[in-house]
């Protein structure tokens, strides 16, 4: 081998942190794992992986003698986390390219599951408070699941960013706009009320659920509207300057004058909360 050779390998040894997605989403990863506590030696399965927050933390705590199995429907995030496993040599995870709505395993395959911000839009309303659909997901969760394990779900509560988007092109939108209905499922709120009832529809016991706060710090405000413009909202405001109602740099203009009540000296801080909710398998 030639020294060069050694030299980069050396280096990536010293380097084989996964890459994740970062901030708020290895914050919430770490929770959901800490909240579940899967023991040493277990088996976790870990529901639409994305970045690997909650199954990098996971495979830490559940030692070489555990296993987690991630599963994701999303090609390139599959890509990346599989190829970040490889590189960092864990061998006690793994994911798969599986729909959380048909899993392949057997029933009561795992001690754990847990899964983040996968969002629960095609089955329940949590503006209306109820089911809108059989929950394919959770029915395949319990059914996976061992008797006596347990699950952990996070979704997205309140956000600032979202509140300063919403209520600027809501002022903007036409009434008639089909826009509206995409401006409020984009933020929405998922409850502590309705994920118990989503839990307990499925079948779980000893359910508790709760709302967490992340303090995310963008160190200026365009960081903030950079990220805000990747959140989905690009389309709307491209609308509303194409119908000539409202330019995009005036709503740029407008949303900075709003985030002044969010500046602080070390950047603009905005809240993300999610709620989460733990459940047993009787
Ligand atoms: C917002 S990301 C969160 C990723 C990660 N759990 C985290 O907390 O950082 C949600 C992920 O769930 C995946 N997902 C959504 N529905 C799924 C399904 N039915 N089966 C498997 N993965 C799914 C998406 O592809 C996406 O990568």
């Amino acid at each position: 081998m030639r020294y060069e050779d050694w030299v980069l390998i050396e280096m990536d040894e010293m380097t084989l942190e996964p890459r994740t997605w970062g901030s708020c989403w290895d914050h919430f990863g770490a929770r959901l794992v800490d909240l579940v506590e899967p023991s040493v030696g277990s088996l976790v399965l870990d529901i639409g992986t994305g970045g690997g927050a909650s199954l990098y933390p996971a495979a830490k705590r559940v030692g070489p003698k555990g296993h987690v199995t991630g599963i994701e429907t999303c090609e390139s995030c599959f890509n990346r986390t599989s190829g970040e496993i490889e590189r960092c040599r864990i061998h006690n995870a793994e994911i798969k390219f599986m729909d959380a709505c048909e899993m392949s395993f057997e029933d009561e395959s795992f001690d754990f599951a847990i899964s983040g911000f996968i969002g629960w839009d095609n089955y329940f309303d949590f503006e209306e408070d109820k089911h809108i659909a059989e929950d394919a997901i959770m029915s395949e969760v319990f059914r996976v699941l061992k008797k006596g394990g347990i699950v952990g779900f996070s979704g997205w509560a309140k956000a600032d960013a979202s509140v300063i988007m919403r209520k600027l092109l809501l002022t903007y939108l036409p009434s008639d706009s089909f826009h509206i209905s995409n401006v409020k499922a984009w933020s929405h709120t998922e409850t502590k009320r309705g994920w118990e009832k989503i839990l307990s529809k499925a079948g779980f016991v000893n359910i508790k659920t709760w709302v967490e706060e992340y303090d995310m710090v963008y160190s200026s405000k365009d960081e903030w509207w950079q990220e805000v413009v990747d959140l989905d909202w690009q389309e709307v405001m491209e609308y509303l300057e194409h119908n000539a109602i409202v330019s995009v740099a005036e709503l740029k203009k407008q949303a900075f004058f709003l985030l002044n009540d969010y500046e602080k000296p070390d950047g603009v801080h905005q809240a993300r909360n999610a709620v989460l909710a733990i459940g047993t398998k009787p």
